[in-house]
C-alpha cells in the first residue's frame, strides 16, 4: 500500500522503529540502542538540576503519552532526592492539566548529593522496585544524566534522558528544552537596558547564564545587537574589546552593550568592566547580572513543541527497548544518543555566528 495514503496510526504501525528514529551513527554494536524490545511496565519521571521553561510541558507529554500507551506513571518530587526519600506521586491525565504554559516544574527540582553515593542509589532503587517500576525518565542536564547512567549500570532500570536545561550544552540534540525561552528573556531584558543605556550615553556589561557554554550569550548577543560577545569557548582579548569600543565611539556610537557569559574566563561582568575602565574612559559604565530571571517564565511555543515531541519520543523509545540514551532532535528528527556520549562530547558552538556578530558590531 502507498504509505502516503495511510493514516498516522497505520503509518507508525507499519514503519519499523529504526526507520522512524535512526540511531546516531556513532552507536557501537553493543550499544543499548540494540536492546531487544523491553516490557517497561510502570514508569517514573523526575526533573533534575537547574529548572528550565518547558519542563512542565515535558511532564505533561510524558504522563499523557505514558497513559496513552497503557503504563502507570509516577512523578518523583525533587529529582533524585525524591527517589531516595520515597516521594512518589501517581500521575493521572488531569494531574498535568493546565501546566503546558507554566515555567518551573510541578515536580520540583534539585541537585542531589546523596544520589552520588552508592547507598543513596540503593535506597532509590528499593523505592522503585517496591512499586515494580522498570523505567525512569530524567529531564535535566549533564550532571543529572551522569547519575542516571551510573544508576542504570548498577540496577535493572531502563533509563531515558531528556535534555532540560537553558544552557543548550548537550551533545545529541540541536536544542535543549528551555534554551529558546531563556534566550528570548535575555533579548527582552537587553532591549530594555538599551533604552536606558541610550538615554544616558552609557556602556553596559550584561552577564547571562552559561557556566560552561556560551549559547545564550552568543545568540542573545546577536539578537539584541550587542557590541561584543564574551563566551567561554573563545579567548577573551580585552585590548581587542577596548579597540572595538574606541572604533564605535569614533563612528559616533553614543552607548554600548557587551554581553558576557558567566563562565567566561576573565571572571565575569564586574571584573571585565573594572579592567576595561582602566583602559578606556569613553563611557560611564554599568553592570547588570540577569541571573535567575532567565530560568523562569512561560515557555515559548518552540520549547512547548520541543518538550511535547521529546516527551512522546521518550515513552516510545522506552517501549522499543531503548535505555541509557537521551532523546533529542537533530535536523528536526528525533534521535537517541547514548547518554555517555551526550555528556562526554563537547557541543559545537556555531562559531560562524561569532564571526557574524563581529561584522555587525562595527
Ligand atoms: O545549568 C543551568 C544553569 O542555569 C547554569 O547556566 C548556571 O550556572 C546554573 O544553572 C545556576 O544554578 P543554580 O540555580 O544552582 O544557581
Amino acid at each position: 500500500m502507498d504509505k502516503k495514503s495511510l493514516n498516522w496510526r497505520e503509518f507508525y504501525a507499519q514503519t519499523p522503529f529504526s526507520r522512524l528514529h535512526p540511531p546516531m551513527p556513532s552507536a557501537s554494536p553493543d550499544s543499548p540502542l540494540k536492546n531487544p524490545s523491553l516490557a517497561i511496565g510502570d514508569l517514573a519521571i523526575l526533573t533534575s538540576g537547574g529548572d528550565s521553561p518547558g519542563m512542565n510541558a515535558c511532564i505533561r507529554a510524558l504522563v499523557r503519552s505514558g497513559i496513552y500507551y497503557g503504563h502507570r506513571v509516577w512523578g518523583v518530587v525533587r529529582g533524585y532526592d525524591g527517589l531516595i526519600q520515597d516521594d512518589f506521586r501517581p500521575m493521572d491525565l488531569r494531574s498535568v492539566g493546565n501546566i503546558i504554559h507554566r515555567g518551573g516544574t510541578i515536580l520540583k527540582s534539585a541537585r542531589s548529593e546523596e544520589f552520588r553515593t552508592a547507598e543513596g542509589r540503593r535506597k532509590a532503587y528499593e523505592n522503585l522496585a517496591k512499586r515494580n517500576i522498570k523505567a525512569l525518565v530524567v529531564v535535566g542536564g549533564d550532571g543529572s544524566f551522569r547519575g542516571a547512567n551510573v544508576f542504570s549500570e548498577e540496577y535493572p532500570i531502563a533509563v531515558m534522558g531528556l535534555p532540560g536545561t537553558i544552557d543548550n550544552d548537550l551533545y545529541g540534540t540541536d536544542y535543549t528544552i528551555g534554551f529558546d525561552t531563556a534566550t528570548n528573556t535575555v533579548v527582552e531584558c537587553i532591549d530594555k537596558i538599551r533604552d536606558t543605556a541610550d538615554a544616558h550615553n552609557r556602556l553596559f556589561f550584561i552577564e547571562v547564564m552559561g557556566r560552561d557554554a556560551g549559547y545564550i550569550a552568543l545568540n542573545g548577543g546577536i539578537a539584541a545587537g550587542c557590541e561584543d560577545i564574551l563566551i567561554p569557548e573563545t579567548k577573551t582579548d580585552l585590548s581587542e574589546l577596548v579597540e572595538v569600543l574606541k572604533k564605535g565611539r569614533a563612528n559616533h556610537k553614543s552607548s554600548g552593550l557587551i554581553i558576557v557569559a558567566e563562565g567566561e574566563e576573565e571572571g565575569g561582568a564586574y571584573e571585565i568592566a573594572r579592567k576595561v575602565a582602566e583602559q578606556f574612559d569613553g563611557y560611564e559604565m554599568k553592570v547588570t547580572i540577569l541571573g535567575h530571571i532567565q530560568r523562569g517564565g512561560s515557555p515559548s511555543y518552540f520549547d512547548r513543541v520541543l518538550a511535547s515531541r521529546l516527551g512522546v519520543a521518550a515513552i516510545e523509545g522506552l517501549r522499543q527497548g531503548q535505555s541509557r540514551v537521551m532523546a533529542g532532535i537533530i535536523n528536526n528528527k528525533v534521535v537517541y544518543t547514548p547518554i555517555h556520549e551526550a555528556v562526554k562530547n563537547p557541543t559545537q558552538l556555531d562559531l560562524d555566528l561569532y564571526r557574524i556578530s563581529k561584522i555587525l558590531a562595527i
